[in-house]
């Protein structure tokens, strides 16, 4: 009698507390403020190239060419002033630090100009679009003429062919139209200066690839997660979870039940 006066007192209070932990334990999200800000009047964003090249890289030399060539305010009228915004691909100071053959130094002024052009499209290009530009045989540059563009899209990543330098996009600095800037790997050559006579590359060493951006899901991903057979050991890791859980509502109940009585 008593026994099972206990146990039914410890199941009450179990299921009590159980309950209360249902009703209690998930926190619930912060609820949206149901009345949103009003937004703001669309004012015509200026962005800096100036101000970006200098916080993102290091891009020291980029920009002191965009300067010295006074190509930057060509870029940055573009930016300013036109629907087809821009899209610039910037070496870090690295890339132009181990340019030896061929190097940069020994080009007239006009020459540099044309080289600092090659590397901006007259177009705002995002990252998504380069697929499509991968079906475009040559794609022109601010330089004009000759100077253009290949562009392959590899599953994300994308590579530029400009026949002498053939290089990847590494990262985003920015990429909001109508202005977009790609960190790349090498300094874009072009062939209409140093000519179509271009060293062989040597056979290319099977480098690990670079996983693209962290935001696209990798396959790699992917696949651990279909074909995992170790489902199950993760089931029953949760299961004794709950168990423990069951157990120590038991407890506690039990423990509860013996201060009442006493
Ligand atoms: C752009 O940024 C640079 C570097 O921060 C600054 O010196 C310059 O005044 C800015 N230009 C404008 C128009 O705000
Ligand atoms: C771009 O816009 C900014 C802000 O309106 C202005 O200060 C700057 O002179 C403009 N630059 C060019 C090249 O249009
Ligand atoms: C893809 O490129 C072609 C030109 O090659 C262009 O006409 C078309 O509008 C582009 N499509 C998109 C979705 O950008
Ligand atoms: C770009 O592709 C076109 C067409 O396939 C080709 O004729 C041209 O030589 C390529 N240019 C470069 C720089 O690889």
């Amino acid at each position: 009698m008593k026994v099972s006066m206990i146990f039914l007192v410890s199941t009450l209070l179990l299921l009590s507390s159980s309950a209360f932990a249902k009703t209690v334990s998930p926190p619930s999200p912060p609820a949206e403020s149901p009345t949103p800000a009003p937004a703001p009047a669309p004012t015509p964003d200026f962005v800096n190239l100036t101000e970006l090249l200098t916080v993102a890289g290091p891009f020291h030399t980029f920009l002191q060419y965009l300067q010295s060539t006074k190509v930057l305010d060509t870029f940055q009228n573009q930016a300013n002033n036109t629907e087809e915004g821009i899209t610039i691909f910037v070496p870090k100071d690295s890339s132009f630090a181990s340019l030896k053959k061929p190097s940069l130094s020994k080009l007239k002024d006009d020459e540099i100009k044309q080289v600092i052009l090659f590397h901006a499209l007259p177009h705002f290009y995002s990252l998504a679009d380069f697929k499509n530009l991968s079906q475009t045989a040559s794609t022109p540059t601010f330089a004009g003429g000759d100077y253009t563009l290949n562009f392959t899209d590899n599953s994300g990543t994308v590579k530029i062919n400009s026949g002498w330098s053939i290089t990847k996009v590494t990262s985003a600095v920015h990429a909001t139209d109508p202005v977009a800037i790609y960190q790349v790997d090498k300094v874009l050559l072009p062939e209409a200066i140093f000519g179509t006579d271009i060293p062989p590359v040597l056979a290319p060493a099977p480098t690990p690839e670079i996983a693209p951006a962290a935001d696209s899901p990798t396959e790699q991903s992917a696949d651990s997660k279909s074909s995992s057979p170790s489902s199950s050991p993760d089931r029953s890791s949760s299961y004794k979870i709950v168990s423990y859980g069951i157990w120590g509502n038991l407890v506690l109940a039990t423990f509860g039940l013996v201060v009442v009585i006493l």
